[in-house]
């Protein structure tokens, strides 16, 4: 089955409104024909004017984070229906900045993910093992802890899942196109077990972590690879559109549906 590619950019708390906007017309205006599926993550202020340069260009946008409430008393949290209100299709869920830097845990994250799903937005959903559970040899039992919970709270709806290893998260320590795909390989294994072979086949894996314009193609042609979660190049136009470039191979050939 093929699956269409995704190039995404999280933007994390980086721009003002005016920098987007510029970040946002110049991905617009170089997009390649036939590429993948692109969709940006702009802090939450900045999602008007993001969806105002990108509304009727084939370019997505989402929310960094959500809350699990629908609405309430939880100053500082984003409902997921004002995401929906904001234009946004997409989230991101459970990205190791808020695992690592705000606790959150796996139930946390569960919530999130059924709440992001019952909104109608699509999740992408972000795991990754650490430096320490990797060099302790508890790689794939991390991975699979944190998939079959998300894949409980999904309750059969499908995912995207963005393998995130959190040691090479911002530090220009990329996994190898081997390891990579290694971890590729368990999750969709994994979710073959858990959700069924024709769950696992259609599901997106990402891959993040220190993805450059010069890694971007040797990653991309693992088998198991589905596209990227960019941080810092996405940030540049130029920089992003080469990686977007590199997801352009076997594009478009399935429908875009999460
Ligand atoms: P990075 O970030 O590309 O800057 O390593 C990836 C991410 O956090 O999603």
């Amino acid at each position: 089955m093929s699956r269409r590619p995704i190039a995404a950019g999280n933007w994390k708390m980086h721009l003002t409104s005016a920098a987007a906007r510029a970040l946002a017309r110049g991905l617009r205006q170089g997009l390649p024909p036939d590429g993948p599926e692109v969709v940006v993550f702009p802090s939450f202020p900045l999602l008007p004017a993001v969806a105002d340069e990108l509304a009727g260009s084939p370019v997505g946008w989402g929310g960094q984070d959500l809350s699990r409430e629908l609405w309430g008393a939880r100053t500082g949290e984003v409902s997921p229906l004002q995401l929906t209100d904001a234009g946004c299709r997409w989230v991101l869920v459970g990205h190791s900045e808020r695992r690592h830097g705000h606790g959150e845990d796996d139930a946390l994250v569960a919530g999130k993910l059924a709440a992001a799903l019952g909104a109608g937005l699509a999740p992408i959903l972000c795991l990754g093992e650490t430096r320490q559970e990797r060099r302790a040899g508890r790689t794939w039992e991390v991975l699979g802890g944190q998939l079959d919970a998300a894949v409980e709270a999904a309750a059969g709806q499908q995912l995207t899942v963005a393998y995130e290893p959190v040691w090479a998260i911002g530090t220009g320590d990329t996994a190898t196109p081997e390891q990579a795909q290694e971890a590729h390989a368990f999750l969709r294994r994994r979710l073959e077990e858990r959700a069924g072979r024709a769950a696992a086949a259609a599901s997106r894996i990402l891959y993040g972590g220190s993805v450059k314009p010069d890694n971007a193609a040797e990653l991309f042609a693992r088998q198991d690879l589905d596209g990227f979660l960019v941080g810092g190049a996405s940030l540049d136009a130029v920089s992003f559109l080469a990686i977007i470039a590199a997801c352009g191979g076997r594009a478009a050939e399935s429908g875009g549906s999460p």
